[in-house]
């Protein structure tokens, strides 16, 4: 974390995972376990039935509430979509663009997730953009280069004044609900090569204001180490998201 140069953020991705009345209560359970969150925002995405359960439960709550996906286009022939205007409208924030999982399951490709960001800065939505290697890009070190690319196709026709929307979350593939671990040097060092792509294309001023999150079986029992580190600057949280207590252990990690 840097709080003099950046937000940390902690936000909780619950995947496809509670209901409505679901929603509200771990809301309610929140707002009480938190307190106030003096030195991080907290989000969480939730599926899209649950965003009106959310918006309202988070009015008290100070939590801002994402969506998980969006389409890029403004409306359409796009049967089972949903488009950036639609969330926009029933109060989201932040929407997470380029999860892995819609990579892999859903055909998602770099050039869908630059007309994603594109879609979502226009409208007034804060992007939160998954990159991440494979353990098969790991070995053969070849990190470097997909998480440059990732990123600089997701970045393309991005204006500069626009870049402090932007979150970016590193999920390596082989963290994510492994149980595994990315260490706090192997996240720093791949947080620390986004925000150069960044500066290397908008300067140092730019660069060091994005907030850049770390992503992949982070919990209460890592946090507090992997936030240690100056370019991680908060977590995307999937299964430690779920639980009231796992959460807000994560959130008081990023407030100490
Ligand atoms: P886990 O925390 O369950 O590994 O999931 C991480 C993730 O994919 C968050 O988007």
């Amino acid at each position: 974390m840097n709080r003099k140069y950046r937000k940390t953020i902690i936000a909780g991705n619950w995947k496809m995972n509670k209901t409505p009345a679901e929603t509200k209560k771990m809301f309610e359970e929140l707002k009480v376990a938190c307190g106030k969150q003096k030195w991080c925002d907290v989000v969480l995405c939730v599926p899209f039935v649950d965003i009106p359960a959310a918006v309202r439960a988070s009015r008290d709550a100070k939590i801002a509430v994402a969506a998980q996906n969006m389409h890029y286009e403004e409306k359409g022939a796009f049967t089972g979509e949903v488009s950036a205007e639609m969330l926009k409208e029933l109060g989201v924030k932040f929407v997470v663009i380029g999860h892995s999982e819609r990579r892999e399951y859903y055909g998602e490709t770099d050039k869908t997730v630059n007309l994603k960001v594109k879609k979502a800065l226009e409208v007034g939505l804060r992007p939160i953009i998954c990159v991440g290697e494979t353990l098969e890009q790991r070995e053969f070190d070849v990190t470097a280069e997909h998480i440059t690319m990732q990123v600089k196709i997701a970045l393309a026709g991005v204006p500069a004044e626009k870049m402090r929307k932007i979150v970016f979350a590193y999920e390596p593939i082989w963290a994510i609900g492994t149980g595994k671990t990315a260490t706090a040097e192997q996240a720093e060092e791949v947080c620390g090569l986004i925000r150069a792509v960044i500066r290397a294309k908008y300067g140092a001023r730019t660069a060091r204001a994005v907030t850049i999150q770390y992503g992949g079986s982070m919990n209460p029992k890592n946090a507090a180490e992997l936030l240690s580190k100056p370019d991680v600057d908060g977590g995307l949280i999937g299964g430690a998201s779920l639980k009231t207590e796992d959460f807000a252990a994560v959130i008081n990690a990023a407030n100490q």
